[in-house]
């Protein structure tokens, strides 16, 4: 990275000092990770942003709803910052408060709604996470969906999982016995979620229809060709892939298991990584002794994690040097109560 920028941001880090902590989403370019207090995946990254109460100012390296849930975790004297506005996720953006607000009538208008728990991933705005909190509900990320499941199957009979598809549906039917039929894919826009009333009475897990653009490019086919190429070749996918891909993996983690099997990997093992390339690059560079390979022949960052580059980052640290406070993240009060109730439920999960 451009060394006057590096050198910038070194001494906007040391003129702040304890007043900014730097949180980075492993899918971080490599010159603004480097700056990164701690880096983790999103489940770590809400635990260190509500274990840093002294920091007054949290500058999130990630996407929107990253930042939101910092917000709703730190004290109210602390600031949250987002290096650039346009960091959002293309799934988050699919689960809409109005639209799940009208899912939610209609299973009010079944009768079915009181045995239905909302269950949202973390990938989702703090207005979604609020209506999961105002709903009795939880917020699971992809190293505790099971946990969050199990939890949320004890307080009823099913759920609403919001928003990501393959999240849910590889949760329920790997690793809790569930079956594909015990799950139904609720379409916001299609008239009462493309599904007929009894497919709403007689499911298990309702998921909604959102997936993420950069997981999702990963195919059956992508798996079976590295096999071929490959001989012995382990594949260690994200949750976020398609059912089959994941099926057909032979691991399947968060992005922090991701990294730790690689840690472990035995020298000389081979193994081809199903998830955002900034990260498999970071791995593929810190183990020379193993074979780290993209899962697919086609590059796939994610647009949104890339736009925080270090201009970016350079520029939200000497704003703050300045004394203002650049692209400040803030939930409404009211919201953010809500949300809370759903988050800290994920904190709270055994
Ligand atoms: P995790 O880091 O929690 O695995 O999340 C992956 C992701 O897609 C974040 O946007
Ligand atoms: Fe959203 Fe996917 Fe990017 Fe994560 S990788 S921020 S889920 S689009």
């Amino acid at each position: 990275s451009d060394p006057d920028l590096v050198s910038r941001a070194k001494a906007a880090k040391a003129a702040l000092g304890d007043r900014v902590f730097v949180l980075g989403h492993h899918y971080q370019r490599d010159e603004v990770i480097q700056f990164a207090d701690v880096t983790g995946d999103s489940f770590k990254l809400a635990r260190e942003a509500a274990a840093r109460p002294d920091a007054e100012f949290i500058v999130f390296c990630g996407v929107h709803f990253m930042a939101e849930s910092a917000d709703i975790l730190t004290t109210d004297a602390q600031q949250v910052v987002l290096p650039d506005l346009a960091a959002g996720c293309s799934m988050a953006d699919m689960a809409v408060l109005s639209q799940v607000e009208k899912c939610w009538d209609l299973l009010q208008d079944l009768g079915i709604a009181e045995s239905v728990v909302p269950v949202t991933y973390m990938n989702s705005s703090a207005d979604i996470k609020g209506f999961v909190g105002r709903n009795g509900g939880v917020v699971c990320t992809s190293s505790n969906a099971k946990r969050a499941l199990d939890w949320a199957f004890e307080q009823g009979e099913k759920v609403l999982f919001l928003p990501d598809q393959h999240l849910g549906r590889n949760t329920a039917v790997l690793e809790m016995g569930y079956s594909l039929d015990d799950c139904v894919l609720y379409d916001p826009h299609k008239p009462n979620g493309g599904l007929t009333e009894q497919q709403l009475r007689d499911a298990k897990m309702i998921l909604w229809r959102g997936h993420c653009s950069v997981h999702g490019r990963f195919t059956l086919d992508s798996v079976q060709d590295v096999r071929e190429r490959v001989p012995g070749v382990n594949v260690l996918v994200h949750p976020e892939c398609r059912h089959e891909v994941v099926t057909n993996a032979d691991y399947v983690g968060s992005t922090e298991y991701i990294i730790k099997a690689i840690e472990a990997a035995p020298a000389g093992s081979a193994w081809a990584v199903g998830t955002e390339l900034n990260l498999v690059r970071r791995l593929a560079l810190a183990h020379p002794d193993k074979q780290i390979m993209f899962l697919d022949k086609a590059v796939c960052y994610c647009s949104t994690m890339n736009r925080i580059d270090l201009p970016h980052l350079v520029w939200a640290l000497e704003e703050l040097v300045a004394g203002r406070v650049p692209n400040q993240i803030t939930v409404d009060p009211e919201t953010a109560h809500n949300a809370r109730v759903a988050l800290d439920q994920m904190l709270a999960l055994p």
